[in-house]
């Protein structure tokens, strides 16, 4: 089960915008995929419930009977919406099972910055640092006037991290999204010079999404102890299939971790409270 992960611990980069597309553009292609939020802020949740029944199908986070987050049936494919400032055991978690990991980054001084930490900080994961889990940077709301592009693409080189390109900054993600609608859900003369734009990011991420027959990065799977559950943000989070959930190969891995406190707040949905 292919998992991209949205990462940037800079609030605002555009994570959640660049994963619903991802999400859409998995569903347009046929996956049953899954868009989840790693996040209390529950912004891709939020924005399939805007989502009309009729588009092509993108499930969230099944909820068990324990309160649980599960992937549910039949899902082959998951993108995962981290949230600003993730880092530490949170960030570990997330790359321990994505296969690849794209960081939107806006073109500020701010944004680069705060992007090289998290990318360092990646560095320092044997998974990012060893290519099995591979990352990736797209420029995120580029002034196409500007050489901001072209500040982003000399950036990302000098990390060494691949450079998918950049996505201009307009109205219509704003408006698109709030419809519950991504540009690969408008007419593709509505849309069309950001579909071009989508173009080398789809063409990165395919290989990934739509992996050889047998081809695999993901590490061996403890299957030790209750190895199964997790902790995101105070919500116990476990990560199976329901449908698959005899066959320990199809376990996301995930390690037990201990309680973390949880914030009361009239957002955080009650399946996420302690
Ligand atoms: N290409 C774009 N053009 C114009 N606005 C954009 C574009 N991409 C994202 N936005 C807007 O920028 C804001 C931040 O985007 P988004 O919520 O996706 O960021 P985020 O990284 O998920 O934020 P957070 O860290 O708070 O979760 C939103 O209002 C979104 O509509
Ligand atoms: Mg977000």
């Amino acid at each position: 089960m292919p998992v991209i992960a949205v990462v940037n611990r800079k609030g605002g980069s555009g994570k959640s915008t660049f994963a619903a597309h991802v999400a859409a553009w998995c569903a347009r292609q046929g996956h049953s995929v899954m868009l989840g939020d790693v996040d209390r802020q529950q912004s891709s949740r939020a924005w399939l419930k805007r989502r009309d029944a009729a588009l092509p199908t993108i499930a969230a986070w099944g909820i068990d009977q324990k309160n649980m987050l599960r992937v549910p049936t039949g899902i082959s494919h998951v993108v995962l919406d981290t949230p600003g400032g993730i880092h530490g055991f949170e960030l570990a978690r997330v790359v321990m099972f994505a296969d690849a990991i794209v960081m939107p980054v806006c073109p500020s001084m701010f944004d680069r910055e705060s992007a090289a930490a998290c990318h360092a900080e990646l560095m320092t994961l044997p998974r990012a640092a060893s290519g099995r889990c591979r990352l990736a940077v797209v420029g995120m709301r580029v002034d196409g006037r500007t050489n901001a592009a072209q500040t982003l693409s000399d950036w990302a080189q000098g990390l060494g991290v691949p450079y998918l390109g950049a996505l201009r900054e307009t109205q219509l993600y704003v408006r698109s999204l709030e419809r519950g609608l991504t540009m690969f859900d408008l007419a593709p003369s509505q849309a069309a010079a950001d579909l071009a734009q989508w173009e080398p990011i789809i063409d990165w991420l395919r290989p990934v999404l739509q992996p050889l027959p047998g081809a695999s990065t993901r590490e061996p799977i403890s299957t030790q102890g209750s190895a199964q559950e997790s902790l995101l943000h105070g919500s116990r989070f476990a990560v199976l299939s329901g449908a698959r959930a005899l066959n320990p190969e199809h376990y996301i891995p995930v390690r037990t971790l201990p309680q973390a406190p949880v914030t009361e707040g009239p957002e955080i949905p009650r399946f996420l409270k302690a």
